[in-house]
């Protein structure tokens, strides 16, 4: 049987789950749910990424002990996630026994074959990325993405040999072995490679204690990064052993066919991920997909501003499947976008409250009154499961959703002109809404990946000779 392995970043737990997490999860939901039902052998693995200085700092700042603290965050990702019926295999977390041992397996093993080595490192680090920046990277000083000014540091350190594999994975990436998307985004990395290349960089701390101890030398921990890339493989339950056949140690999935996240983390992904494989003898993954960035009325959403958005206000006001639907149809996927309450509301009423909802409630309950008895077949349009599967397979979530409302529409629009309810000849009448009906169960069917409770409620209520009016599916707001 194909598998396909999917996976989201593992978020950080300094923050509770917003709308910029749940659009990636959602997303990676829809995938895995379109390629389960496809037949293909599915695993979808998201988590959380708990060591490191950020996470230990805010502990402290609430007098918490960082694994306490990271325990009570944990449950707000899994809660979130079961509220918008995610339907994930794994949930990694980075502070698993397991996670930890194989992590120290697998350093030990890059260690001992020379690709870690003992050396120094200075350079301004950046607390809010855990990453050491460049001078060229900042603005006035600051990191742009953090409005922090990083701290100078020197230590002593073990350094992972990111640059002996520079022309290796600019080679892979060039040819698609290592497939980035959208294009924009490989071109930016070949162009990174090119003009900046790759340098080593530390893979060890020795000033932070909340981390995976260096199995070869307990005083430094293991650097963050390097330890939370491996959960795409310990989420699997991979043990660290190093090289395999496939089959062996759990890891029948790997390599992932897609790894879904945004921009702000595709370079370390397309640089030390890639390497961490190669050093490791592992193949890559497939297909790393970058989608785009929300904003909140045009500005970066945060804390400070206050205009965070967290999934379970939208669950609140509109439901969960109208929350997927909002989200999912925001943007076009893999380009940036701009989200507001207002645009989600005008969007729920319009194509939700007045548009499926209304045209479901209106045939059924004409169909119901009228006494009509009819016979419907999931998957008998043909060419618009053909359009929809094109847009699924490259990424156009958006589109695919787009079509399915074109298609809603033109039914709601032929029910209006035709207006069976002031017609008497009983054959017309079922004519005209059999074939509407039709059109509401193929799209009902091609929801699912989006919405699934909801395309079940009508593919049900659909399915059944006699068509009763239920309740209604989307209250206007
Ligand atoms: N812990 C690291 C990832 C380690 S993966 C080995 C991390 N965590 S994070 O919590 O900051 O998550 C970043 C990811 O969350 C982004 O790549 C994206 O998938 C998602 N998003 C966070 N904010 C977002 C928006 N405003 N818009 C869209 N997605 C965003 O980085």
């Amino acid at each position: 049987m194909k598998k396909f392995y999917i996976t989201t970043p593992v978020y950080y737990v300094n923050d509770v789950p917003h709308i910029g997490h749940t659009y990636t999860t959602v997303a990676a939901d829809v995938l895995a749910r379109w390629h389960r039902s496809s037949g293909e052998e599915t695993f979808f693995l998201t988590g959380t990424d708990e060591h490191g200085a950020k996470i230990e700092a805010k502990a402290r700042q609430l007098n918490l002990e960082p694994k306490q603290y990271a325990d009570e965050i944990v449950e707000k990702f899994k809660q979130a996630w079961r509220e918008l019926n995610i339907s994930n295999d794994g949930f990694l977390r980075t502070t698993d026994e397991a996670h930890i041992k194989a992590v120290q397996k697998a350093l030990q093993f890059m260690y001992d074959k020379g690709d870690i080595y003992l050396g120094k490192y200075e350079g301004l680090y950046c607390r809010g990325c855990e990453q050491y920046k460049n001078e060229r990277d900042l603005i006035d000083g600051e990191c742009s993405d953090h409005k922090i000014v990083p701290e100078k540091m020197s230590e002593e350190c073990y350094n992972f040999k990111l640059s002996k594999y520079q022309d290796e994975l600019l080679k892979k990436i060039k040819q698609d072995k290592l497939r980035i998307l959208p294009v924009k985004r490989k071109n930016e990395m070949v162009s990174f490679y090119e003009k900046e290349g790759l340098v080593d960089v530390s893979f060890s701390r020795k000033n932070i204690k909340w981390g995976i101890p260096i199995p070869w030398d307990s005083s430094h921990t293991v650097y963050v990064w390097a330890d939370a890339f491996l959960n795409y493989l310990t989420g699997l339950g991979w043990d660290g052993s190093t090289p395999l056949t496939r089959g062996a140690g759990g890891l029948d999935f790997w390599p992932a066919q897609v790894q879904l996240m945004s921009k702000d983390i595709l370079r370390v992904h397309s640089t030390i991920w890639a390497a961490m494989l190669l050093s490791l003898e592992l193949p890559l993954p497939e297909i790393i997909f970058i989608h785009g960035y929300f904003q909140i009325n045009g500005q970066k959403m945060g804390k400070s501003l206050g205009n965070v958005i967290a999934p379970a206000d939208l669950i609140k006001k509109y439901g969960v499947d109208a929350t997927r639907y909002l989200i999912m149809s925001a943007a076009v996927f893999g380009h940036d976008g701009d989200i507001s309450s207002q645009k989600f509301d005008e969007k729920y009423n319009a194509d939700l409250a007045n548009g499926l909802g209304n045209l479901v409630a209106r045939v059924s309950n004409l169909l119901e009154k009228n006494n009509l008895e009819i016979n419907l077949k999931i998957d008998s349009d043909k060419k618009l499961t053909k359009a929809y599967r094109e847009n699924m397979e490259n990424f156009k979530f958006d589109e695919a959703l787009k079509l399915l409302w074109q298609n809603l529409r033109r039914a709601d629009e032929t029910l209006s002109a035709t207006k069976p309810w002031k017609m008497q000849d009983h054959k017309a009448i079922k004519k005209i809404l059999e074939s509407i009906a039709q059109d509401i169960l193929n799209a009902a069917d091609l929801l699912k990946p989006f919405m699934p409770a909801v395309a079940e409620k009508i593919i049900a209520q659909f399915s059944v000779q006699q068509i009763k009016k239920g309740e209604a599916l989307f209250p206007r707001i």
